[in-house]
């Protein structure tokens, strides 16, 4: 009987799939709301088995949990289509009749932009040309594609109501803070406002209306594309320390950094946090690898996890111990938070 936010707390990539899916299987979410659009990755893990996803909301691992695409959003409806076959919810699944369409004329605006493509570095998922177009208000929205069809219905007014009748409902935020248009590192940044407000204002939900808003931070910083990040660590250093990923939509090499406290305080500010989520903190405890009770964890875990909370003023609740789902710490119900 929750409606929780979860929020990127840095540049994206910071795990936020694995937790929104860890949470609609705890909770047993009602519905699921995604915002933003398919240049965001989110990767869900289960049983060894690794789903990559650019538009499915995470949650579709728990099939009692209706699934959302914002009003705010923006969707190529390919993607949408081979993704919905992938996770095999149809039947499940709805689009907002505002939801806006990118399609190839934007992804080549996107690709063929000397600036958008070498200077920001965009993912060239023509996300940002496609808002562009729904500013100028000539962009086709959901409700004029046939394909669509099917699955068009008025999600606002749908998610709305579930909350009010009490559901747990989860809103899915894409990217991080720092991409923001308007918090971010402009203009360095993605077409849309990836926070807290952002997220909600997308999904057609008041401010009053969330009861959790979840930040999520990876124990180390990453960011692709182009842009400031403090501390960069040469490639050969990433590594050496098991911290080089490559990106889920563009199979580039994402740059990194170790965890930046100012930047996770902000963070928690902008976006109202009432809970953090740390994930990968395996990535710098490897001896925290796979743990699920947090007594369990290292002396110098613990303390940078106090370090996190001391700096930010919020309980850190979810704790990422590795890929999997399951591989998760939960200290909610410690917390008497749940
Ligand atoms: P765009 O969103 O494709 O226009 O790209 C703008 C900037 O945001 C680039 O630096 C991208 O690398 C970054 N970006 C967009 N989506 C994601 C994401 O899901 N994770 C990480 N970075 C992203
Ligand atoms: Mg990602």
């Amino acid at each position: 009987m929750t409606c929780y936010v979860v929020v990127g707390g840095f540049f994206g990539d910071e795990g936020k799939g694995k937790i929104v899916a860890y949470l609609a299987l705890n909770s047993n979410a009602n519905a699921a709301v995604r915002v933003g659009s398919i240049n965001a990755g989110h990767t869900v893990t289960i049983s060894n088995k690794e789903v990559k996803l650019r538009i499915v909301p995470s949650a579709f691992i728990n099939n009692y949990t209706k699934l959302y695409i914002a009003a705010g959003a923006n969707i190529n409806p390919s993607v949408f289509l081979k993704e919905v076959e992938l996770t095999n919810t149809y039947g499940r699944i709805w689009i907002d009749y505002n939801t806006s369409i990118i399609d190839e004329e934007h992804i080549e605006r996107d690709r063929f932009s000397q600036y958008l493509k070498e200077k920001i570095g965009t993912t060239g998922s023509g996300v940002g040309p496609a808002i562009e177009d729904r500013v100028k208000r000539i962009a086709k929205t959901a409700k004029e594609m046939d394909e669509l069809r099917p699955f068009i219905t008025d999600v606002t007014q749908e998610v709305n109501m579930m909350i009010d009748d009490g559901g747990t409902v989860i809103v899915e935020g894409t990217q991080g803070t720092y991409l923001s248009l308007y918090h971010g590192t402009y203009p360095y940044v993605t077409s849309r406002d990836t926070t807290a407000s952002g997220i909600c204002s997308e999904a057609g939900i008041g401010p009053k209306k969330i009861d959790e808003v979840i930040v999520v931070f990876k124990s180390f910083v990453t960011r692709v594309g182009g842009g400031p990040l403090e501390d960069e660590l040469s490639e050969e250093e990433a590594m050496k320390r098991g911290w080089l990923e490559i990106a889920t939509v563009t199979g580039r090499k994402r740059r990194s950094a170790p965890f930046n406290f100012n930047l996770a305080k902000r963070s928690v500010m902008i976006n109202s946090a009432t809970q953090i989520a740390l994930t990968k903190l395996d990535s710098i405890f490897p001896e925290t690898r796979g743990l699920r009770l947090y007594d369990d964890l290292s002396l110098n875990a613990k303390k940078f996890i106090e370090e996190i909370e001391n700096t930010c003023k919020v309980p850190v609740t979810i704790i990422g111990t590795g890929p999997d789902i399951y591989d998760t710490i939960d200290r909610r119900k410690e917390l008497k938070l749940i």
